[in-house]
């Protein structure tokens, strides 16, 4: 076997799995309040942009070479039913329209599309003693992707595990005249502590409770499965595996049962896990990143919504 590891060449003649640019998602956060960027002490080299600078690093990011983008907003007002989410007028959708205006088909502008950072208890949803109500909620996140679409927006993300929210969504995309938009589902969603560091990002640690009535127990793939069959069901053009590296094999059953179009998202927990031990010098920041991001790919993957998208397409050769 070692003949055809001899030279860096043949190597990279028999490579199976491959790392481009093209695959790269960089998620970025946008807040309302600000008029100039803040670094995210738990995600370094992360950063809070205003609106106008965010126009500047999705420049930034097409010159390099990563055309993807999913954006977070941030709100000056929270309130219990997370209004802001909605607001033709708010920071996602001011922003939308500003990138779109600047970069048209230059740039694939994706969005989040749920409530945690909208609403003053955090949940992803509209809360009713204490619980997030489902069919409530559908509303809301309906009516969030279509002024999202309606801002311009490619895709939208919808990322609050309730049920029936790809479905709800499509039906209101239709019937507002944006069939074109895509839906990039995150279907297989698990209740995970490396969300922490976005939580912080966000400002979107849930007041009371947790997650787990709504976003999957990690230890059911096979419940997985039936999440992204529904989603599929319902009119995802995409679907997601959420987090990533601990779930590789979540990955790799999903894309070998459902040959769909399949993202993964290596989320912030996992981001700041190499960061912290890369500035601690434990381990190669660079050599770790790439290995990191085709083990995804190799998992079935066919892109990766990374932290790493930018500093990672320096190194990319394509
Ligand atoms: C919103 C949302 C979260 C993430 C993506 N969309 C937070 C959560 O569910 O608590 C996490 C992303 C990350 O950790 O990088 N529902
Ligand atoms: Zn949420």
């Amino acid at each position: 076997m070692r003949r055809l590891r001899r030279t860096p060449l043949i190597r990279e003649l028999v490579r199976e799995v491959t790392v481009s640019k093209a695959d790269l998602i960089q998620p970025l956060f946008v807040e309302e309040a600000l008029t100039k960027n803040t670094p995210i002490s738990s995600m370094p080299g992360q950063i809070r942009f205003s609106l106008s600078s965010l126009e500047r690093e999705a420049i930034e990011l097409k010159d390099r070479g990563v055309r993807s983008i999913l954006l977070f907003g941030i709100p000056s007002h929270k309130d219990d039913d997370g209004s802001k989410a909605y607001d033709s007028q708010g920071i996602v959708q001011k922003s939308i329209e500003s990138l779109k205006e600047q970069l048209g088909d230059d740039i694939v502008v994706g969005t989040d599309v749920c409530l945690c950072q909208y609403t003053s208890h955090g949940h992803c949803g509209i809360v009713r003693d204490g619980l997030v109500e489902n069919d409530e909620t559908l509303k809301r996140l309906a009516d969030t992707a279509v002024s999202h679409a309606r801002a311009g927006a490619d895709l939208v993300a919808p990322s609050a595990m309730i049920d029936g929210q790809v479905a709800a969504i499509r039906g209101a995309l239709d019937d507002n005249g944006f069939k074109d938009t895509s839906i990039l589902a995150y279907a297989a969603k698990h209740s995970s502590s490396f969300f922490g560091p976005f939580r912080e990002a966000a400002f979107s640690k849930p007041r009371f409770g947790d997650r787990r009535t709504y976003q999957m127990d990690y230890a059911n793939p096979e419940m997985a499965m039936r999440e992204i069959a529904l989603d599929i069901k319902e009119g995802a053009d995409m679907i997601m595996v959420k987090p990533a590296l601990a779930y590789l094999d979540v990955i790799y059953r999903a894309k070998k049962r459902f040959r769909m179009p399949m993202a993964a998202y290596n989320v912030s927990g996992e981001f700041a896990m190499l960061k912290a031990a890369a500035r601690e010098g434990w381990i190669d920041e660079k050599s770790a990143i790439l290995e990191v991001l085709t083990a995804i790919k190799r998992a079935g993957a066919d892109m990766i919504v990374t932290y790493h998208a930018k500093e990672a397409a320096e190194w990319l050769q394509s």
